[in-house]
C-alpha cells in the first residue's frame, strides 16, 4: 500500500507521542519525536557550556557548532521504541531530565537551530512511511503531509492526567499549580515568535478529552481509510 506521512501537532500533555508511537507500530512506519531533537541540541549546548546556569545562553556558539551535532534514532529491542542518539551516544534518558527541560524552549526558539532541525526532519521523510510529532510538523516541516492531525484536550483533563502521573512518581505538586502550568505552556507555545503552535490548514482536529487510546486508534484508522479512498 502507498506509504504516507502522518504529521501530528498539538498542545502539551495530550498524549501526542503515545498516539504517534501507536500509529507507527500499527502501520510499520518510522516514528520521529522532534521534541527529542530540540532536547538533544539543548543537551549538547549544556555539555559544551554554551548554556551557563547563571551566565545565560550563547546563541552564537550553539549556531556555530550545529554542524557538529549529529542526531539519530535507533530501535531499542528491549523497550520496543526508538532511542535518541547524540553523536553516537544514547541520550534518551538524559534529554528528559529537568536541566534540559528548563532550557529547551530557549534553544528551540533560535531560528538557525529550527532551520537545521526542519531540514533533518524533511530528509527523514523523503521515503514517506513516517509518523512525526511536534509543534510545527503540519505547518512548517510537512505542510503537504497526506494526514495532518492537531491534538488537543480540555486543560482541566490534561492537568488531571499529569497530576495522576506525577503522583504515581511520588511527586506532591498541587493540582492548581499543574493546571496553571498547562495553561501557561499553551500560551507560550501559541505566542512564541518562531513557528508558533497552530492548527495547520487541512489538519484534522482530535480532541481526546473523553477518548480512550483504543477509541483514538479507531478514529485514526477511519481517517486513514477515508484518505485512501480519495
Ligand atoms: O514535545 P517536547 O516537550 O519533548 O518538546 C521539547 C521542546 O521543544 C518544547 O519546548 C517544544 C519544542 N519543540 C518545538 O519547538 N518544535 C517541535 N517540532 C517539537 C518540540
Amino acid at each position: 500500500m502507498r506509504k504516507i506521512i502522518v504529521a501530528i501537532d498539538g498542545h502539551s500533555s495530550t498524549g501526542k507521542s503515545t498516539f504517534a508511537k501507536a500509529i507507527a507500530a500499527k502501520l510499520g512506519y518510522v516514528y520521529v519525536d522532534t521534541g527529542a531533537m530540540y532536547r538533544s541540541v539543548t543537551l549538547y549546548a549544556l555539555q559544551q557550556q554554551f548554556i551557563k546556569e547563571q551566565g545565560g545562553i550563547s546563541e552564537k556558539d550553539i549556531v556555530a557548532h550545529l554542524p557538529a551535532i549529529n542526531i539519530t534514532f535507533r530501535y531499542n529491542k528491549g523497550t520496543g521504541a526508538s532511542d535518541t542518539y547524540l553523536n553516537g551516544e544514547n541520550v534518551e534518558q538524559e534529554i528528559r531530565g529537568f536541566n534540559v527541560s528548563q532550557y529547551v524552549s530557549l534553544v528551540s526558539a533560535i531560528p538557525e537551530v529550527r532551520e537545521r532541525m526542519v531540514r533533518l526532519q524533511q530528509e527523514m521523510g523523503v521515503h514517506k512511511g513516517i509518523v512525526m510529532d511536534g509543534r510545527d510538523i503540519g505547518t512548517v516541516v510537512f505542510p503537504q503531509a497526506e494526514l495532518k492531525i492537531f491534538m488537543t484536550a480540555d486543560p482541566q483533563v490534561r492537568a488531571e492526567r499529569r497530576y495522576k502521573e506525577m503522583k504515581e512518581k511520588g511527586s506532591e505538586v498541587p493540582f492548581e499549580e499543574i493546571l496553571e502550568n498547562v495553561k501557561h505552556r499553551d500560551y507560550e507555545d501559541e505566542h512564541r515568535a518562531v513557528a508558533p503552535l497552530r492548527r495547520a490548514p487541512g489538519a484534522l482536529l482530535l480532541d481526546n478529552s473523553h477518548l480512550t487510546p483504543e477509541q483514538q486508534m479507531e478514529w485514526f484508522l477511519k481517517q486513514l481509510a477515508l484518505i485512501r479512498t480519495q
